[in-house]
């Protein structure tokens, strides 16, 4: 089945090679495993003693059952019954749309985001519909806009939130209307959360899953949790209908997780908090530092992020996204993404959250090329 190139894994594939100061990533200091234990406080020996002895066979089918009790911890009505692991968060949206869309059905999704969130229901639904999000909006939905999308086939409505790429967050009150609009329309909602948690204030940020009966939490280890490498990711949703059909379609194509990834991921659930804080501490120290930059810059300017650890950065100069980021990290060594990969141009995304001199000398960097292309000819 034809799907259209996905853009930001792509060019993270190609640049990742030039990458001495990456601001390219999304992760928040990625852990190793000597970090886990560190932050956690475990027991480390006593783990690998359990792991050693646990024979490799397919686990529990449904997710490990003290893993599912850490991830609905992390919401308020949701039960252990409710979670269904995946295979990272690109796994469970793909789950989530391939076990709830027909090809008949609308999709509406909010754009710049995860490109999964148009283009995996564009290459099977051919009427899936995309709103804008504005930068002079703050890159919220305007929810009357979103009314207007709203037809008696529409299926799912897809969200992320925090945002990727604008670090933009949904505060309660627009979450609730959009869920009523869903619901006027028997729609699910879909909202991605993988930077849930992940803000400079430590302010709790509400789940989808909680607010909406057909409200569907996707969520992972990768990002709130700096574990990508584990490959672990969950469904959260209380309409036993969609999780009937999750479970249905997840047989197909994956039956189960890699048992080592779901218990590393419940003893780092298990101490969910501590890491939680660390990564706080990570978005806010770093956002400071780009922040700072950006005010001081004559050619770039942005919507400061309140959430996530990615933020859009605009610029006044006429170059293409794509030639200024090749440039930039050919001849810098900067790994940005261009906002070519998310229908947005004049502008690039950043993944701020480095270590504090690592963001700084890449900014540096990007002043550096400014002052030397763009300056020097005004
Ligand atoms: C919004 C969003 N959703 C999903 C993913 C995929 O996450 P995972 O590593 O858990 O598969 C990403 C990765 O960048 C993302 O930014």
């Amino acid at each position: 089945m034809n799907i259209d190139i996905f853009k930001v894994e792509e060019w993270m594939n190609e640049y990742e090679k030039y990458s001495k100061y990456d601001l390219g990533n999304t992760t928040v200091n990625t852990m190793s495993l000597e970090e886990l234990f560190a932050v956690t406080e475990e027991n480390k020996d006593e783990f690998f003693k359990k792991l050693c002895s646990l024979k490799q066979g397919y686990g529990h089918i449904k997710g490990n059952p003290e893993l599912k009790k850490s991830i609905a911890k992390l919401y308020k009505t949701v039960e252990p019954e409710h979670v269904l692991t995946a295979i990272g968060a690109a796994g469970a949206n793909h789950l989530v749309f391939y076990s709830l869309v027909e090809p008949s059905d609308r999709v509406v999704s909010l754009i710049p985001t995860y490109q999964q969130l148009y283009s995996i229901p564009a290459s099977f639904c051919s009427d899936t519909v995309v709103l804008k999000l504005k930068k002079e909006n703050g890159f919220l939905p305007d929810l009357e806009e979103l009314k207007d999308l709203i037809t008696p086939n529409t299926k799912l409505i897809c969200i992320n939130n925090p945002n990727n790429p604008t670090g933009a967050l949904m505060p309660l009150c627009m979450l609730e209307q959009i869920a009523q609009i869903a619901d006027k329309a028997g729609a699910y909602i879909l909202c991605d959360e993988v930077y849930r948690g992940l803000s400079p204030d430590e302010a709790k940020i509400p789940s989808m899953a909680d607010i909406y009966e057909k409200g569907i939490s996707v969520c992972s280890m990768s990002k709130t949790f700096s574990l990508a490498g584990l490959r672990l990711g969950w469904i959260a949703c209380r309409d036993i209908e969609a999780l009937e059909s999750f479970t249905r379609h997840r047989e197909y194509n994956m039956i189960s997780c890699s048992v080592t990834d779901e218990l590393l991921a419940a003893l780092a659930l298990k101490n969910a908090d501590k890491i939680i804080k660390r990564n706080c501490d990570a978005v806010r120290q770093s956002l400071e530092v780009l922040d700072k930059w950006v005010c001081t810059q004559k050619h770039f300017s942005y919507v400061k992020p309140q959430a996530g650890t990615t933020a859009m950065v605009y610029y006044d100069f006429d170059m293409p996204s794509e030639i200024l980021c090749d440039r930039l990290a050919k001849e810098k060594g900067v790994f940005l993404t261009p906002g070519c990969c998310f229908e947005e141009e004049n502008c690039f995304r950043v993944g701020f959250c480095k270590s504090p001199d690592v963001l700084q000398k890449g900014l540096d960097k990007i002043s550096e090329f400014v002052k030397e292309n763009i300056s020097m000819k005004e």
